[in-house]
């Protein structure tokens, strides 16, 4: 490193601006509560503050110029463990530039421009666990000084502009848990380069987003990790050149995937696979590859597997006879091109707990029995899949007696007759959202359901007339009706939620609601959440609500323009309520409410946005100062003098008084007062 050059156009860089901002530096420093961390972030600082007491153990410095650290930049801050230097131009860091943060952990230093960075830099700290040296400009792992790093365990060189591993061998590696080089410029790894990694146990390591051409073959035999990640490496090379060079490799994720569908999508043969027989891997991803064509040969190396990604892999079908799968738990067929949920062969995985066949991109049917030997299904997700059930969901969803959770949710119209989930009697939680349904039957569609907690029916067209709808569901603690309508915009008195009595969360936003009976609630003393946003409500009944112990309202986005006080102090003193994006009436009309609320405000959600209607728009209600009693007091006193007044005049002059009978509008007062007189 040849310092003198650098410290020449260092200089030249930073002088100038350096010399300008001194004087401006100033203090602005924040303590996190009762904590000897503080928070100097984007202060244009020049300096460590002198005020930082001693003590201080975590500063985030980010966001601030100093372009040089030396011995005596953080001389007076012994005890930092964090330190975050985030983007402070930083081109230097000279000899024992940490000498006193003996305890320091955790030194991040992402986005700065290093120049020099001296061969002790690091010395000082005993136990440094953390270095992030993301987006530093850095070409050579040569550059960064490795010697005193002998604790790491996060090393992040993510973002850089580094193409070899030469020298990654400088670094300790026995307690590395994240070794991070995505989005760097590494085309070849070589076995002697990444011995050092065999040191490492449970091992997180990325190389996300390298051309990685070639791997020593074995070059990674013996490691044990617990996530590799070559996703996004797939450019230039065969998936059998990296699978190679993973020989006798051990790790529990494997990521072989892509992110984005390139032009021509790499890829992938029955014999490009054939080296994951040496490799003992646990969760593995596909993701975005491109599979070619199947034969029996496919996934005979996959066999162990316990988790399959294949999202967006350009499969319309899984062959039915692959064999011995019999260990997957997990299998993705994300984004696919399934015509039938049949073809995805179930059969083949018959211990999966999960299985996720969201966003299909073609019409799905749904036939009799497809996923019938999945009995230890607990996860299915179908949202977003073009589903065709019609008539739903008992034969369909045959077999799966352990489901648990159920993802039904953005398809096409289902019809429901008698007992839809009949086979599924243990499910906790159904997810309906935007797929319309029908129903027809003398009984709720959901009454085998004892243990549902979740029901979400958003958007479903749901008949909310039918008062079995919620029948059986005896646990339920969710439920979202958002989206669907109520018998002319009311939610009545009616025998629905009784049905429901342990709910805590109700959504009933976007149900064009004009109004809430007064026991409309009443059943539902467990009732934690009432969401009612969205809805044309003009008035707040307070009945409703005024057995629920710690309720939170949502009345937000509705019509209410004035609310009486007797109704919102009905509500129990520890409840709180929303009322953001109402056009609230800000004159004397609503005086009692708007001193009840300024009263309040610990009761009040969202304050910032609950802002006047008339006649002061875009008001916090909070600010608003009304005098209307003094207007009241005034009208008072105008009255009493007119009538002293006129008192005065009739005693004056009796015939004045007697003419103006027929003049003005205010006679009859002073006739009135003549007649007396006389
Ligand atoms: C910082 O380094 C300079 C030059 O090497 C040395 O003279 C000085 O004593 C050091 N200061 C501290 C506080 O270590
Ligand atoms: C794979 O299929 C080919 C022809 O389709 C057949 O000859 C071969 O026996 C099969 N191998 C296995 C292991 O099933
Ligand atoms: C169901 O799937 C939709 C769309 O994929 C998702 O937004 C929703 O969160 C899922 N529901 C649950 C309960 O996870
Ligand atoms: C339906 O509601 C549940 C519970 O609030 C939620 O977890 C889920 O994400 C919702 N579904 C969609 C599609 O938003
Ligand atoms: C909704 O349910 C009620 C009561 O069960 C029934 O009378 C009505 O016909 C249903 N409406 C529709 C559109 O199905
Ligand atoms: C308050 O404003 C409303 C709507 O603009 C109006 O109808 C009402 O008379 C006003 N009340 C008072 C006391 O001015």
């Amino acid at each position: 490193m040849n310092q003198g050059d650098f410290l020449l156009i260092g200089v030249i860089l930073n002088f100038s601006c350096f010399v300008q901002m001194l004087e401006f530096s100033r203090m602005e420093c924040s303590q996190a509560a009762q904590d000897k961390t503080y928070d100097c972030s984007g202060q244009g600082l020049l300096s460590i503050p002198d005020s930082l007491p001693p003590s201080t153990t975590g500063l985030d410095f980010s966001f601030n110029t100093l372009p040089f650290i030396h011995n005596s930049t953080f001389i007076k801050l012994k005890e930092l463990i964090d330190l975050d230097l985030t983007r402070c131009q930083i081109n230097w860091i000279y000899e024992d530039a940490f000498q006193y943060q003996i305890n320091l952990q955790t030194l991040v230093l992402i986005g700065n421009q290093f120049m020099f960075i001296a061969d002790n830099a690091f010395s000082g700290p005993v136990k440094l666990k953390h270095l992030f040296l993301t987006q530093t400009a850095l070409s050579t792992l040569r550059f960064v000084p490795s010697e005193n790093l002998n604790w790491l365990e996060t090393l992040d060189f993510g973002n850089n502009d580094i193409y070899s591993l030469q020298f990654l061998s400088s670094f300790t590696t026995r307690n590395l848990k994240n070794l991070d080089f995505q989005l760097n410029g590494i085309q070849k790894i070589h076995a002697t380069d990444v011995e050092v990694l065999k040191h490492a146990v449970g091992l997180n390591l990325n190389f996300k987003g390298n051309d990685i051409i070639f791997i020593e073959p074995g070059a990674f035999d013996s490691c044990q990790f617990n996530s590799l990640d070559f996703s996004g490496c797939l450019d230039e090379a065969d998936l059998s050149v990296i699978l190679l060079g993973l020989k006798g490799l051990s790790t529990r994720v494997l990521k072989l995937g892509t992110y984005e569908d390139t032009p021509e999508p790499t890829d992938i043969t029955p014999t490009s696979l054939q080296g994951l027989c040496d490799i003992t891997v646990e969760e593995l991803s596909f993701q975005l590859l491109h599979f070619k064509d199947f034969s029996n040969t496919t996934f005979q190396c996959l066999t162990r597997l316990r988790k399959l990604d294949l999202t967006r892999s350009h499969i319309s079908f899984l062959p039915s006879n692959i064999q011995g799968m019999d260990s997957l738990t997990h299998l993705i067929l994300n984004e696919n091109n399934f015509r039938n949920v049949c073809l995805t062969s179930a059969q083949n995985f018959p211990a999966l707990t999960h299985l996720s066949l969201k966003g299909n991109s073609k019409m799905l049917q749904f036939h009799q029995g497809c996923l019938q030997a999945l009995s230890k299904l607990e996860h299915l997700d179908m949202s977003h899949s073009f589903l065709q059930t019609g008539s739903c969901c008992g034969i369909q969803l045959k077999g799966l007696g352990s489901l648990l959770h159920l993802n039904m949710s953005y398809n096409s119209k289902m019809s429901m007759q008698g007992l839809p989930f009949s086979e599924t009697p243990n499910l906790l939680l159904l997810d309906l959202t935007r797929t319309p349904i029908t129903y027809s039957g003398s009984r709720g569609p959901f009454h085998n359901l004892h243990q549902l907690q979740t029901l979400n029916l958003s958007h479903t067209y749901t008949n909310t007339s039918n008062v079995y709808l919620l029948e059986g569901l005896q646990s339920l603690r969710v439920l979202s009706l958002q989206g669907n309508s109520f018998q002319s915009g009311v939610i009545q008195d009616s025998e629905m939620f009784k049905c429901v009595p342990k709910l805590e969360i109700l959504i009933l936003s976007e149900c064009q609601l004009t109004a809430i009976a007064d026991k409309a609630f009443e059943p539902l003393r467990e009732l934690k959440y009432v969401d009612v946003s969205k809805n044309n409500l003009f008035k707040f009944n307070g009945h409703a609500f005024a057995v629920l112990k710690d309720i939170q309202l949502n009345f937000a986005r509705n019509n209410i323009e004035i609310i009486a006080v007797e109704q919102i102090n009905l509500m129990q003193p520890s409840s709180k309520i929303r009322l953001s994006y109402n056009p609230l009436l800000c004159n004397c009309s609503n005086l009692h409410f708007i001193t009840w609320y300024q009263q309040n405000m610990d009761k009040i959600l969202d304050p910032e946005e609950t802002v006047c209607g008339s006649p002061m728009p875009g008001t916090r209600v909070a600010d608003v100062h009304l005098s209307c009693g003094n207007h009241l007091l005034l009208i008072i006193l105008l009255v009493l003098s007119a009538v002293l007044i006129s008192t005065l005049a009739a005693v004056a002059g009796r015939k004045c008084c007697i003419q103006s009978v027929h003049a003005g509008s205010c006679s009859y007062q002073r006739l009135e007062t003549y007649q007396q007189l006389s």
